[in-house]
């Protein structure tokens, strides 16, 4: 439900019980948390607890407080920690005149070039600013220009202040203290910025909301700040929840890591991934691992798997493709209604169409659906892994009688208006060339070879 845009989960004060604190964020239904770094060191410990704790991310970056050594060459450590899948932003970096850790040149210099990173990488920012607002601005405005994306977090300056972030499209974010008794201006300004432009964090452990102020804080404490900025705008603590929550997926582009990828791009094809399921469990295949193509992870649960219409709209005009390509880490024939209906809508588009197949589509389905290929199916590559049926069993951990089957699923195939080719990997203990000879000469088929990872 809710996402803590910023919890220093690093903080020493979490080093006994960090697996209590993250239990208790999901039990207040703390669905992601996002921890912004303060240094190099702090950013590898985020990115530790991030690998440890499913909905955990990071932002990687240098505070102003820890700019005194600053040194462009700096620059070059958070861009090979920012490749970390788990790193979302740039952050927590900016300005900070209040306490003056750092010279004001040399917070300014860390600054810009910081912001030059995120611009480089295309993420978003998280921006601390203390009594340093007329630079602040200055800055912010200049790179506004060049597509920044900032959240302004634990936002304590002016209502007008936050106007003119919100007109620049960056986001201002609130933390426990618009509970504090003596906080009514902030509660004001919460009031009147517009919902689709704030995000909520806890700041954890400082900012601890009424009645922990004093306190460590936590993230399980969100929920607080929530009910606060709730009564204010007059909406449901739910409604709060939904909004915030769209509004960091959006910002941080989190609905694109939580999101099983549906279709992917690999050399001119469009690539389909419709399902993990298999009812074979290949040697030489992935599926149970990290299941990665290019840097695209193709885990699905059944859970995830969605309707032919969700596919049919990332894939778009299927014409910008040598050919869309039903595969992925899993037999697509286990979902061959689907797989029809986004065949159908690729071919009336103008668009060709291969299915990457085991050849148990007839078992699994119950009847001969190559009577369906016409007019959806251009071409069908059929996994043919061995000529010889106790390896064929073996390789795929499936009974003997299941290389039959593969054999008729070829002949009924081919009797059809379509293309078939039999594919091989090329993993050590098969014998290419025999496989290429039974293909083209035994069963007069077209023959590839698939590369083994
Ligand atoms: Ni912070």
């Amino acid at each position: 439900m809710y996402i803590d845009t910023h919890a220093h989960l690093f903080d020493k004060q979490y080093e006994l019980d960090l697996d209590e604190v993250i239990l208790r964020a999901k039990q207040n239904k703390v669905d992601e948390i996002i921890i912004p770094a303060t240094d190099i060191s702090t950013t590898e410990q985020a990115i530790k607890i991030a690998e440890k704790y499913e909905g955990v991310f990071v932002a990687c970056g240098i505070h102003p407080h820890e700019t005194k050594a600053w040194d462009s060459s700096i620059i070059m450590e958070l861009e090979n920690l920012a490749k970390h899948p788990k790193v979302i932003a740039i952050g927590e970096i900016g300005l900070d005149y209040h306490y003056d850790f750092s010279p004001k040149e040399i917070q300014i210099k860390a600054f810009q070039e910081q912001l030059e990173l995120a611009l480089t990488l295309d993420l978003p920012v998280i921006v601390h600013n203390r009594e340093s607002d007329a630079d602040m601005k200055e800055i912010i405005t200049k790179y506004s220009a060049l597509g920044l994306k900032a959240q302004f977090h634990c936002f304590n300056g002016s209502l007008e202040d936050a106007q003119y972030y919100i007109s620049l499209n960056h986001i201002v974010s609130f933390t426990g203290n618009i509970t504090f008794k003596k906080f009514d201006f902030l509660r004001d300004i919460a009031k009147q910025i517009p919902l689709n432009k704030i995000m909520i964090e806890t700041d954890s452990p400082y900012m601890s909301p009424i009645p922990h102020r004093g306190k460590r804080n936590e993230p399980a404490y969100l929920s607080l700040v929530a009910e606060t900025l709730a009564q204010l705008h007059s909406v449901s603590v739910e409604e709060i929840a939904e909004i915030t929550s769209a509004n960091a997926r959006e910002f941080f582009s989190l609905r694109n890591i939580n999101k099983p990828i549906l279709v992917y791009p690999l050399g001119e094809a469009l690539y389909i991934n419709v399902t993990n399921r298999c009812n074979a469990d290949c040697v030489f295949c992935s599926r149970k691992g990290d299941a990665v193509i290019n840097g695209f992870s193709l885990r699905m649960n059944k859970s995830q798997e969605l309707p032919a219409l969700d596919y049919i709209k990332e894939i778009g005009d299927p014409k910008k493709y040598s050919e869309v390509v039903f595969c992925g880490y899993g037999e697509p024939t286990i979902r061959w209604s689907v797989v029809k209906e986004i065949a159908e809508y690729v071919k009336a588009s103008g668009g060709k169409t291969r299915l990457n197949t085991n050849g148990h589509g007839n078992v699994i389905n119950k009847f001969d659906i190559t009577e369906e290929f016409n007019g959806r199916i251009d071409v069908v590559s059929i996994s043919l892994n061995s000529t010889d049926k106790e390896q064929y069993s073996k390789l795929m951990k499936l009974p003997e009688a299941y290389f039959e089957e593969m054999i008729n699923f070829v002949k009924v195939a081919k009797m059809k208006n379509v293309e078939v080719v039999l594919s091989v990997v090329d993993y050590p203990e098969i014998n290419i060339k025999l496989a290429e000879r039974f293909a083209r000469n035994v069963l007069g088929v077209s023959f590839r070879l698939r590369s083994y990872f």
